[in-house]
């Protein structure tokens, strides 16, 4: 496993996808029935934009970097609205100095009532994905292989959610 996500972070491939993601999620809180979101590629979880990885590739510059103080027209703004409260979250200060991952995007986004399960294998990065979710009782962090780990939690006792399976492409196949 050579793939850290830390170098891409924030980058134009994770402002799509996790606009996205927090699309799906504001649309099963239609309804008030518990859900559970299972991040099979989960990552640190928040990622720190002056650090020597992400100024590095410089790749966030070119993602949120631009997104963050961009002039948008009402409508994307309301769609946009809740990746980009995500983001403020991790940056109380203003800015963009840190940026969230996936499975604190989503724990972003959960009700009371809704659940998360982040897997991760390497274990440097499934070590700090633990400490971002230390104490709560909500998240669930497993270092695992996502792949395997997958099948057995499915189906989700909340019987309704949604599945990210964001690998590193890193294996043939
Ligand atoms: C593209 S990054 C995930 C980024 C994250 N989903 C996000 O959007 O913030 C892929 C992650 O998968 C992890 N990984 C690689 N192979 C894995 C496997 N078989 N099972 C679980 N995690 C794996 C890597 O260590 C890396 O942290």
């Amino acid at each position: 496993m050579n793939y850290r996500h830390a170098y891409h972070a924030g980058n134009f491939a994770d402002v799509v996808k996790h606009a996205v993601l927090t699309r799906l999620l504001d649309y099963l809180k239609q309804k008030d029935k518990a859900f559970r979101v299972i991040d099979t590629h989960a990552g640190i979880g928040r990622y720190d934009l002056s650090s020597v990885e992400a100024q590095k590739t410089g790749e966030w510059l070119g993602g949120i970097g631009r997104l963050v103080g961009a002039d948008l027209d009402a409508k994307v703004a309301g769609l946009l609205a809740p990746y980009l409260e995500a983001v403020r979250a991790v940056n109380p200060e203003g800015g963009v100095k840190n940026y969230p991952g996936s499975p604190l995007i989503a724990r972003h986004l959960l009700r009371k009532q809704d659940r998360l399960t982040a897997i991760e294998l390497h274990p440097q990065d499934a070590e700090r994905l633990k400490a971002v979710f230390a104490g709560d009782f909500q998240t669930r962090m497993i270092e695992l292989d996502g792949w395997l780990a997958l099948g057995a939690h499915l189906p989700p006792k909340e019987k309704r959610g949604l599945v990210l399976v964001d690998p590193p492409f890193e294996e043939e196949g």
